[in-house]
Order: structure tokens, then C-alpha cells, then sequence
């Protein structure tokens, strides 16, 4: 059950502070003038939702079209288009090129050593075709589960594509992730088939992938095969009869593959992510729901124009490459941009380059990535043209007005529209955002819900509160791109998200309604922290700790920071005869980062790991998070009447000293 505690991400400062913003931008003429969405979009949706959505499925082509909008009849579980039958890689390859778009450019992919690649429709639907005849020759069935392990290279995008044409379901996992969360992912899922590559580059260097699968693949029996793109040319072991490369199989396969149809409601992806346990969540997507309403909103939040060059600064292994880099833009027949590495290899201005190389005229990043360029300087980006810029995305956490503002003015001229979008990986598609025709942005503020879909702000009662107060945000109708489940538990999502209020879809995020009625987003209101983007459970990362010899128990909170929003902080006390002395202290910090890092990925290393004898506890025993939080913080001490033992905060605070690790 979520905790009724008051959102923390944004502190009461902050909160006033951002409902006195008074700036305001409107469309640009121009852009209100051809707008894609339009306040009448906004009357046509809300006098019939049904009809709106039916509509919207005329998007995509179907071999059987729907008669049916959506099926509530038996809530939590929503059927969308359920009488229709697709295929969702036709969608985003074929039915382009019968329409003569072969020869468009599906993707600028820029390598991070600085090789790069156009992909034509034409070409992209060949490679899918290959790739789906070579997981045909490996057994790939309908049905099936594959595991995607891979850097960001234009093979993870094949391979997507070639299961969703098989119609085997995909589990994408984030390349960044550790050998044992790749196992886990495996075996929930059932997966008999991987994709990965021999490596990828990052930072500058050529970093391997191959091994982690290698070393997951020893808790997972059941995978057969293990298909393997060469990126980099490293070294690679490759276990006979397990292993096969790219180059000798999907290379040499027919480039002719007949799309079989199937149902809406056909699994198209399982895709894991943090909840507030331990265990991740493996959120299911069906294809004829999802492909509607990613296309539709990748069009309507970006106003997308045919000769748009799109770029999603996202890895593929979370939602937004799948919502906003694969299946969006690609029903849309978009041409984007796929970069394989970081924003500053092998220079700070790596992104501006880019967007300068290729004309990037939308841009969809995430705050975190904003506040970076900003620490780095105006001075970067404006030894680029950054020109052909015409809406700006922001993605993944709450946006703070003073990035809002940086980004609008120093990447996008003073012109552009930034759109904050807010969804999640439940969503799998914008739920809010700005209407970039139509609003008039405010610095901070996601806006309105999109076209279609039903948000509210509801009190502790499930109330709607008024405008101008604050609460929790949820989900009133269902919409097309809604998660189904949580894969194999349908308990645990009903639990999850449909049983804090009756009737509705509680998302975990706090929200406030200005007086105007806009959306403002305050940070989650669960035990799931948000860094840089990520989504990360406490639990999760405490249990990492424990599952060290040395720990005996461990508490993670989420602390304010300024460049990745929120940042891991842990609290571990450890087993008797463990104690340490100040200059060891230092080793077992480091060992302890090192272990998270390994058990879950380098991304949930704690930013900050303190040695404490005891932790605040509550009479009932529950760990006093607000007030770990307001000592990673530094914030005065809050109220400390509950506490079992209040010296216990001075003993924490008198260990603080040489904990941080940068
Ligand atoms: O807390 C919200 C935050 O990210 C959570 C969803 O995380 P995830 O499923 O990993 O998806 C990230 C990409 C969609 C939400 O519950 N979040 C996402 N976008 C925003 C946001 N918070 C505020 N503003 C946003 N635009």
C-alpha cells in the first residue's frame, strides 16, 4: 500500500516558488498557425473519449479492422481494439515503403567513435526481415519471449522490430544493468532466446556486454541460443551450440519475411521496472492500443511534420526508446536520430554537433541531461547552429523552471516550445504535456492532460481537490497504451495500481492543480526514488545492501540533487565484529557501492553511503525515511517525537564525516 506521506522530491520552497512562476510562453505564430492539435482537438476528445480513440486507430493499418474502441467491461484489465489484427513491424516499416517511402531515412545512427550510418525504410524493413527469419531458424515461435541486451546500435532496433513482426514478446533490458538483473528479468519472463552485441562504445572506450550475459546465462538454463551483433570487434567467448553471430546468421538470412497478423490485445513487450519492493515489475504492452497511442502522441506532443528530423536522447532500454525512438516515430514514418554514447565524448558539445549534422528539428530529452549542459555552459551549444530546432521535448522527472528556461533560450534560440511529458513505463504513452500550438508554456508546469486522456488531482479520500491545491495524481478512463498487467501477477497489479482509489489508476506521483487548472508534478509519493531519470526502488537497492556479508541492515533514500534530480542515499549498519575504524571506512564505502553496482548496475550506486550504528526507527519499528532524507539533505532535523531513541539521530549525524564518494 503506498504511504500517505507528502510528495518529497519538491520541498515546500520550491513548491511555492514554482506556483509564482509568472513567466509565460506562448506558441510561436507560425507553429499555432499549422499546429497539429488544436483547442478544438482538445472539444472533439472530451464530447465523445471513444469515439476520439477510435478515430485515432485509422493511424495504423490494420489486416482486420476494429469495430470495437475499448472493453472495460471487467476493470483493471482494459482490451483495446480487441476485434482488430495487426502486425506492429509492418506498421513501422512495410506499409512505408508500398507507399514509396523506402528510399526516407529511418535513422541518422552517429556511433560514438564517430562512425555513422543512414538506415532507409527500405533498408531497415530487409534488415528486420533477415533478423526475423533468423530467430525463426532458432526457434522463435508467436508467443515466445526474447531478451534484448544491448548498447544503443541500430541492431537493437532490428531486433525489437523482428520480434514484434514474429510476434514474440521482447524484454528490452538497459544495457547499464548487472548480470544478476539481467538473469532475474530472464527468468521471470521465461526467456529462451538473447540478443546482445560483443560490446559497445561509451566514454570513449569500447566497453563489453557479452560477458554479463555470459555470467546471467549460469542462473538461466532455459535459454537455448544467444544471438550476437559484432560492435566493437572485442575479443568474445561464444559457448558452442549456444552462441552465434549476427554476421553469420540474420546477415545471411532471405531478406523476404511475410508479416503474419494478430490480435490487438497480442503481448507486444514485457518491460521491467522498479516498484516500491524489492522485486521489479514486468509491465506488459499489447500491440494494437500501444502502436495508437504512441503514434498518435508522438505527433501530437511534438507536432509532427513529415520532414521532421526527430531525436530521442534516450537509451532504448527504457520506455521512451521504446515509445519515442522505435514505435512512435517509426508508425509515424519519421526520420530520427539514434545516438550510440554520451553527451560529452570525445566533446562537450557532442549533442550540438549532432543536432547541427543532421538538422535535428525536435529534440526530446531529460532533465537531468539539461542541467548538465547547463553546469557546462551556454558557450557550447552556441558554437552551433542550432537553427533548424522547433520544439524542445523534456522527459523522465519534474523540470525545474530554471532549466526550462535555459533550454528554451540556449538550445532552442528563444523560439521554441518545450514540452514537458509526463508518463511512465505503466503509461506507454505522454499522458500530459503541453500542446505545442496551443499552450501557453509555463516554466515548470506538464500542462494538461493530452487529447483523450482522463487526470486528476484526488485528496487522501480520492477526492478531487480544487484548483490551486495538491494530492495524488491518477488516471480516471482507460487509454489505448495502458499497461495490462504486471507480467504473470495480476494481483500484484491490481494491488499495485487500481486499489488506493477506488476505480482509478494511481500513479504514485504527486501532483498540484494550479489556479488555472494546470498540472504541475511534485515527485513520487512512494518509496521510488527518481535519478536522472531512472526510476529506482529503495527497497530494491536496500536489498543489495543486506545481501552483503558485512551489512546487517540498510536504509536508501532519495536526497535532492542538483544535477540528477534525486540522488541514492543509503544508510547501512553493519554486522557485529564489523565495526570499522575512520580509515577503513573508506574501503567498506567503496566495497559496498561496488556491490550495488554488481548486483543491480553502476546507476544504483549509491552517491553517498554512511556507516551508522543505529537507524531511526518509529515505536512500530519502521525505518524514519523523512528523517534519513533530511540528514542526506542537510535540512534542519524534522520532528523527532516518534522516534524510539532521538539520540540515535546525533550518533548518525557524528558518523556522517568522510562518507561521500564522489
Ligand atoms: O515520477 C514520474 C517521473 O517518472 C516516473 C515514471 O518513470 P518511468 O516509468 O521510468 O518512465 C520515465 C519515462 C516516461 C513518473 O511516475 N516522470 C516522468 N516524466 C515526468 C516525471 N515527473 C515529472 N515530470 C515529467 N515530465
Amino acid at each position: 500500500m503506498p504511504s500517505t506521506r507528502r510528495p518529497y522530491a519538491v520541498s515546500d520552497d520550491a513548491l511555492s516558488n514554482l506556483l509564482h512562476e509568472e513567466r509565460r510562453f506562448p506558441p510561436p505564430e507560425e507553429l499555432a498557425a499549422s499546429a497539429n492539435v488544436t483547442e478544438e482537438t482538445f472539444a472533439e476528445a472530451d464530447a465523445d473519449r471513444e469515439a476520439f480513440w477510435a478515430k485515432q486507430a485509422e493511424r495504423i493499418s490494420w489486416e482486420s479492422k476494429p469495430t470495437q474502441t475499448v472493453d472495460w467491461s471487467n476493470p483493471p484489465f482494459a482490451k483495446w481494439y480487441a476485434d482488430g489484427t495487426l502486425n506492429a513491424a509492418y506498421n513501422c516499416l512495410d506499409r512505408h515503403v508500398e507507399a514509396g517511402k523506402g528510399d526516407k531515412v529511418a535513422f541518422h545512427f552517429e556511433g560514438e567513435p564517430g562512425d555513422s550510418r543512414d538506415i532507409t525504410y527500405a533498408e531497415l524493413t530487409k534488415e528486420v526481415c533477415q533478423a526475423a527469419n533468423a530467430l525463426t531458424e532458432l526457434g522463435v515461435d508467436a508467443g515466445d519471449r526474447v531478451a534484448i541486451y544491448m548498447p544503443m546500435i541500430p541492431e537493437a532496433v532490428v531486433s525489437i522490430l523482428a520480434c514484434a513482426r514474429l510476434g514474440a514478446p521482447h524484454v528490452v533490458v538497459f544495457g547499464g544493468f548487472s548480470a544478476d538483473a539481467l538473469a532475474t528479468r530472464i527468468q521471470d519472463c521465461e526467456v529462451e532466446v538473447v540478443i546482445t552485441a560483443d560490446g559497445g562504445y561509451r566514454r570513449g572506450s569500447a566497453s563489453a556486454l557479452k560477458p554479463a550475459v555470459d555470467e546471467a546465462l549460469k542462473s538461466c538454463p532455459e535459454v537455448k541460443k544467444v544471438l550476437v551483433v559484432k560492435r566493437t570487434g572485442q575479443e568474445t567467448e561464444m559457448v558452442e551450440g549456444r552462441d552465434v553471430w549476427w554476421d553469420d546468421t540474420v546477415a545471411k538470412a532471405s531478406t523476404e519475411h511475410t508479416p503474419q497478423a494478430f490480435e490487438a490485445e497480442h503481448p507486444l513487450y514485457v518491460m521491467y521496472t522498479s516498484g516500491s519492493t524489492g522485486k521489479p515489475k514486468g509491465i506488459l504492452h499489447t500491440t494494437g492500443g500501444y502502436l495508437v497511442g504512441t503514434s498518435y502522441t508522438h505527433w501530437a506532443t511534438f507536432d509532427l511534420k513529415d520532414n521532421d528530423v526527430f531525436w530521442t536522447a534516450a537509451d532504448i532500454g527504457w520506455v521512451t526508446g521504446h515509445s519515442y525512438l522505435v514505435y512512435g516515430p517509426l508508425a509515424n514514418g519519421t526520420t530520427s536520430v539514434m545516438y550510440e554514447g554520451t553527451p560529452d565524448t570525445p566533446h562537450q558539445g557532442r549533442w550540438w554537433e549532432i543536432v547541427d549534422k543532421y538538422k535535428v528539428s525536435i529534440l526530446y530529452a531529460a532533465p537531468t541531461a539539461i542541467r548538465t549542459f547547463m553546469k557546462w555552459g551556454a558557450e557550447i551549444p552556441q558554437k552551433y547552429d542550432l537553427s533548424s530546432l522547433r520544439v524542445l521535448g523534456s522527459v523522465g522527472e519534474p523540470i525545474n523552471p530554471e532549466a526550462y528556461v535555459w533550454y528554451r533560450k540556449n538550445i532552442g534560440g528563444d523560439r521554441t516550445p518545450v514540452v514537458d511529458t509526463w508518463w511512465q513505463t505503466e503509461t506507454g504513452m505522454h499522458m500530459i504535456s503541453p500542446m505545442p500550438g496551443v499552450a501557453n508554456g509555463k516554466p515548470g508546469a506538464a500542462m494538461r492532460p493530452i487529447p483523450g486522456v482522463s487526470i486528476d488531482v484526488v485528496n487522501d479520500e480520492g477526492k478531487s481537490v480544487e484548483n490551486g491545491h495538491g494530492g495524488y495524481l491518477v488516471i480516471r478512463e482507460p487509454w489505448p497504451a495502458m499497461l495490462r498487467t504486471l507480467w504473470g501477477d495480476d494481483q500484484r497489479f491490481i494491488d499495485t495500481y487500481w486499489s488506493r482509489f477506488e476505480g482509478m489508476y494511481f500513479a504514485g506521483d504527486g501532483a498540484k492543480k494550479d489556479e488555472d487548472g494546470d498540472i504541475w508534478l511534485l515527485g513520487r509519493v512512494d518509496d521510488v526514488m527518481n535519478v536522472s531519470g531512472h526510476r529506482m526502488s529503495t527497497t530494491e537497492i536496500e536489498s543489495a545492501l543486506v545481501s552483503h556479508p558485512r551489512v546487517a541492515e540498510a536504509a536508501v533514500v532519495g536526497a535532492t540533487d542538483e544535477t540528477t534530480g534525486q540522488a541514492i542515499v543509503a544508510f547501512v549498519i553493519l554486522r557485529s565484529g564489523g565495526e570499522v575504524d575512520a580509515d577503513k571506512g573508506a574501503d567498506i564505502v567503496a566495497e559496498l557501492r561496488n556491490h550495488v553496482a554488481k548486483e543491480i548496475g553502476p546507476i544504483a550506486k549509491p552517491r553517498q553511503i554512511m556507516v551508522v550504528e543505529e537507524l531511526p526507527k518509529t515505536r512500530s519499528g519502521k525505518i524514519m525515511r523523512r528523517l534519513l532524507r533530511d540528514i542526506a539533505e542537510n535540512r534542519e532535523l524534522g520532528d523527532v517525537t516518534t522516534l524510539q531513541d532521538s539520540s540515535v539521530m546525533n550518533l548518525i549525524k557524528d558518523n556522517m564525516a568522510g562518507s561521500r564518494e564522489d
